[in-house]
């Protein structure tokens, strides 16, 4: 657990200048458990199976009446804002839905255009807005760094209110990293847990912010190994194989996916991100067959192996694939609405009444 550092103790320029590790203690609760949740880097391993531990008794609280009304009551009286200025479905829905489940009242910012920023409000304005009517804000921003900036500002206002990163530029996805581990941990449950695995990352690993944070999330387990399969102009960045690297994390970079597949523990697909070519077609110079999932793929997939996928899809899984029971990626999706419920009660410190009701109810 880290020591606490106060974001209202640090100007904007010093935090800036930080290293992502450097900056987790500002983001902290007294009780070492996440307050703001901004990018991997935060996470420990004890936090990470406290949070999985957590989603697995609200996922099993809520399979009953009285469970449902107990979880509904818990932040009845908290107001959530979902501030998504990029498009989103399972994010934006899984969010929406574990705020419901926790009893939040929720109200949302998704088309910026219909907001006072049009006046030409500024961005920093509009969020501190927010802060007056609300207990929580959960943002998905084309700007990297920005969901850091929100936390500082916050923090150095009279509402210092938990700021969740729903995604953050190319860089960063925090809570669909959460939910990929959570995923991963039930996933080899009965094969010794997520020790000891492979993880093949397939794709668009350049621009594709969900690979960065689970990559550097995987650190916290031991003796895992990761292969990157992308085309050489969509390969993972530099920035995070020299993180592995400092780690000692033992990793492959190749141009062949094909070839990793009986290999694998899991196969993690993207999809191309060609919303951010800079010109039409920069991205698609590469034959996508060669990084897709096929229907006879699953053939050369061990039986214990998982596919997963942070979706939407296009075309890198077959839909051939969506009845295999190896295929991970609805239950990973759904995984996501447990594991940021786990989270949500966390930063609101619900995390130890929830353990006594599952202890007293269901154990
Ligand atoms: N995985 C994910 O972030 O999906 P959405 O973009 O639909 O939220």
């Amino acid at each position: 657990m880290l020591t606490r550092k106060r974001l209202d103790e640090i100007s904007w320029d010093d935090f800036n200048n930080l290293s992502l590790e450097e900056k987790a203690p500002y983001l902290v609760q007294a009780n070492g458990q996440a307050f703001h949740t901004l990018f991997s880097q935060q996470f420990d391993r004890e936090q990470l199976d406290q949070l999985c531990d957590l989603a697995t008794r609200i996922r099993r609280i809520s399979k009953q009446r009285d469970g449902v009304k107990f979880l509904a009551d818990l932040l009845c009286h908290k107001r959530a804002m979902l501030y998504f200025s990029q498009p989103s479905s399972r994010t934006f829905l899984s969010f929406y839905a574990a705020c419901q489940i926790l009893g939040f009242r929720i109200a949302e910012v998704r088309d910026p255009s219909i907001s006072s920023e049009m006046k030409g409000e500024s961005r920093e304005d509009s969020i501190r807005t927010f802060s007056s009517y609300f207990d929580m804000i959960i943002m998905r921003t084309p700007l990297q760094g920005f969901a850091e900036k929100v936390a500082w500002l916050l923090s150095n206002t009279d509402r210092p209110l938990p700021v969740i990163n729903a995604g953050s530029g190319k860089d960063q996805h925090p809570t669909q990293a959460l939910l990929d581990i959570y995923t991963l941990v039930r996933s080899f449950e009965k094969r010794g847990g997520l020790e000891n695995k492979h993880i093949v990352f397939c794709g668009d690993l350049a621009r594709g912010r969900t690979v960065r944070s689970l990559s550097l999330l995987l650190r916290n387990y031991s003796n895992i190994s990761m292969t990157f399969a992308a085309p050489d102009h969509l390969q993972i960045g530099d920035d995070i194989l020299q993180q592995l690297k400092v780690a000692g994390i033992q990793y492959n970079v190749t141009s062949d996916f094909k070839a990793t597949i009986p290999e694998a523990d899991a196969v993690y697909m993207t999809r191309i991100q060609d919303e951010w070519d800079s010109k039409p077609g920069e991205s698609a110079a590469f034959n996508l067959e060669d990084f897709s999932f096929s229907g006879d793929d699953l053939a050369r997939l061990p039986p214990y192996s998982i596919i997963m996928h942070p979706l939407p899809r296009r075309t890198e899984i077959d839909v051939a694939c969506d009845n295999d029971p190896r295929a991970m990626y609805w239950r990973q999706m759904r995984n996501g609405m447990w594991i940021r419920s786990a989270l949500i009660a966390t930063n609101f410190r619900r995390d130890t009444e929830i353990t006594h009701y599952y202890m007293m109810n269901l154990k």
